[in-house]
């Protein structure tokens, strides 16, 4: 995995007779880290040099010493894009990479050639969900990160996969228990300290995909139907048989609305 400076990152490269300068930037989820998107990697057969940063602390990073916010993840891609000269990208995320998304896009709007919302939602946490994050934040401490693993993959992953996928189940779950109980309730107290984002949507002018499982029940269909009317000329793919991990759940339908967008509106 290339290293450049403190970061960290998976990528892969286009072909060498492929157009130059197109770069695909993705930004993983919670509790996982940038290999939840290997599958992704193979768009840069399509001619994209696809990145997926590593967000400090997860799975063995050097820990931070202060509790990272989303400002701090969002300032990490933003140092990692100008270390490896990337002057605009196209930039998105799944989820807590969405959150990350839309704080780079607050700072630094002028990186985005384009932006991928993926089983996200612009909203802060609600007290309730913040409370919900507090119990989260016990039981790792308590009990680590396989706890964590056992209370949520469940959730993470639609009916479907859940019924018929335990290979994706079996590996979303070594996903989670191998980030450190460290990271993750670093991660716990970006996600309940977020602000909202919701004004910024009206505000965001670039080619903007957004995608959803159809069977999401943490960022259920509806929040993404709503971002799609405030983004204006936004697209939404809607992909059966998912749940809030679309991109790897139904990783060709996740792929196939991904390069369309790349190929047609970027
Ligand atoms: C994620 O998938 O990144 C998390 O579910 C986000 C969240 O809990 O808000």
């Amino acid at each position: 995995m290339p290293v450049i400076g403190k970061f960290r990152y998976l990528e892969a490269l286009p072909p060498s007779s492929a157009r130059q300068g197109r770069t695909l930037v993705l930004i993983h989820a919670f509790p996982l880290d940038e290999r939840m998107w290997e599958p992704q990697l193979a768009l840069a057969e399509a001619g994209w040099r696809v990145i997926a940063p590593h967000l400090r602390g997860t799975n063995g990073g050097q820990p931070e010493a202060a509790v990272p916010t989303m400002d701090d993840f969002a300032a990490d891609v933003i140092d990692l894009l100008d270390a490896l000269h990337i002057e605009n990208a196209v930039i998105g995320g799944l989820s807590m990479g969405g959150y990350v998304t839309f704080a780079l896009f607050r700072h630094a709007p002028r990186y985005f050639r384009g932006m991928i919302l993926a089983d996200t939602r612009p909203q802060a946490d609600t007290p309730e969900a913040v409370e919900g994050r507090k119990r989260l934040l016990a039981v790792v401490r308590e009990k680590g990160a396989a706890a964590v693993a056992e209370e949520m993959v469940p959730k993470l992953l639609g009916e479907t996969t859940r019924r018929e996928r335990p290979d994706i189940a079996a590996h979303v779950g070594d996903l989670v228990r191998s980030n450190s109980a460290d990271a993750i309730a670093g991660a716990i107290s970006a996600l309940m300290s977020r602000p909202d984002s919701t004004t910024i949507l009206s505000t965001i002018h670039c080619p903007t995909l957004i995608i959803v499982g159809e069977e999401d029940t943490i960022t259920p269909p509806p929040l993404s139907h709503d971002m799609k009317r405030a983004i204006g000329g936004a697209e939404l793919v809607v992909v059966p048989r998912a749940g809030h991990l679309s991109s790897i759940e139904q990783a060709a339908a996740f792929n196939a609305a991904l390069a369309q967008f790349l190929e047609h509106r970027v």
